[in-house]
């Protein structure tokens, strides 16, 4: 079993950080997204991964991950000229893949189920079956006795605003629909798939959508109008696609809900951590309060000021006389004389301060909150009260 993951596209809703990166790098407690998906295939034993990657951020992504021995994998690159579809993804991997089953795995994904069960399940399915083609009566159809497709679905709130299943009243899977106006269903389809070599067919044979992408629903769909067989299970745990700004922070308050404490940088007897906190080493922690969940990075000094629960400080940033919660912040970025920080997604070697006095405000108002989204390299300066 092979793997391949997607890290091109273009990140459009997570702008500005994707102006200046791959959102696949975004961190999560302090770790790229991108690595997430690759602990998750090696853990299942699968070690021949190929990763697509996108002219712009490519270099970036291969810098990141190496060649692949720190994760106990061996990765092959491959160079998506523009993002054309997931679909267009497999065309062009084609001749990794071979003609070995594979997982597919959207690179912005991260699953709280490992891929260990899928993959077993799949394998067994497989085996369990002849190559062979049957009569489905009373359609006269022939029908595929081996699955082709092990696809995961997960009940979600809005069905609106992804692929969504299509069940018949005996509970087949029969059909998939793209962001459906009138949701047959609430089941949506997680960015992870397992294929076998008939899903070259299937992607050979679909057209660009409306939005001018191949997407993989009508590849999908082709199998299953052709005869061939597509389980499906249904997710256990959380699915979160963290290609927009609050699914990754929640993504992250998730991720920290797991992390062990291990406070191992300085901290002065005026400081206090509370809960569980991942201080690297070479952090600092001056006259400051950590309530956990939370991570700190290399390097990063805390001074003065009031970490809330949920928030990753990636390495060398400065935080001063300031307050934050539940945000992530990344590497090199400083924030001084700034209260009230929440909800917010800061990108590298970002500078937020304050700036002239609120004429407004009271001394001393503990209402005012500050959300943000800011990209790398950014200024803010703040009214303060
Ligand atoms: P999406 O989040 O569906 O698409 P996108 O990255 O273009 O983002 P946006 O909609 O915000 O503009 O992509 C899911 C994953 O698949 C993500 O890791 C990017 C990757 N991908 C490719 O590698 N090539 C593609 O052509 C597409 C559409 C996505």
């Amino acid at each position: 079993m092979k793997g391949l993951i997607l890290s091109g596209g273009s990140g459009t809703r997570l702008r500005p950080i994707t102006h200046t990166r791959a959102k696949q790098l975004v961190p999560v407690a302090n770790r790229p997204v991108l690595f997430y998906a690759i602990d998750a295939m090696a853990l299942a034993g699968i070690t021949d991964i190929g990763i697509v990657i996108s002219p712009v951020t490519g270099s970036e992504i291969q810098a990141a991950v190496g060649n692949g021995s720190s994760f106990g994998v061996s990765i092959s690159w491959i160079t998506q000229d523009k993002p054309k579809g997931i679909a267009h993804c497999l065309l062009i991997s084609r001749d990794f893949l071979d003609d070995d089953p594979f997982v597919l795995y959207l690179g912005d994904n991260i699953l709280q189920q490992g891929l260990q069960g899928f993959v077993k399940r799949f394998e067994a399915s497989r085996a369990g079956y002849p190559t062979g083609w049957r009569e489905n009566r009373p359609t006269g159809q022939q029908i595929q006795q081996r699955p082709a497709a092990r696809i995961l679905f997960t009940t979600v709130s809005d069905p609106r605003l992804f692929g969504v299943a299509e069940f018949d009243d005996q509970g087949r899977l029969v059909g998939l629909v793209e962001k459906p106006a009138d949701p047959p269903s609430s089941l949506a389809l997680v960015g992870v798939y397992l294929f076998d070599r008939s899903i070259h067919s299937a992607v050979a044979s679909v057209r660009p959508s409306k939005r001018g992408e191949l997407e993989i629903t009508d590849a999908i769909e082709w199998l299953i109008d052709n005869g061939y067989r597509v389980d499906h299970e249904i997710l256990k745990g959380w699915w979160i696609d963290t290609g927009k700004k609050d699914p990754l922070l929640e993504c992250n308050r998730l991720v920290l809900d797991t992390i062990a404490d291990d406070v191992q940088g300085k901290v002065d007897t005026t400081s206090r951590i509370t809960g569980r906190v991942a201080l690297h080493a070479d952090a600092e922690l001056v006259d400051s309060v950590i309530e956990g969940p939370a991570v700190v990075g290399a390097g990063t000094r805390i001074v003065d000021s009031h970490i809330r629960p949920y928030v990753s400080v990636a390495e060398h940033c400065e935080i001063t006389s300031s307050s934050v919660g539940n945000s992530v912040i990344m590497a090199g970025t400083k924030i001084v004389d700034t209260k009230h920080i929440v909800d917010s997604l800061i990108g590298r070697h970002a500078h937020i301060g304050c700036g002239v006095r609120n004429a407004g405000a009271e001394a001393g108002d503990t209402n005012l909150v500050v959300r943000l989204m800011i990209g790398d390299q950014c200024q803010v300066e703040l009214g303060s009260s």
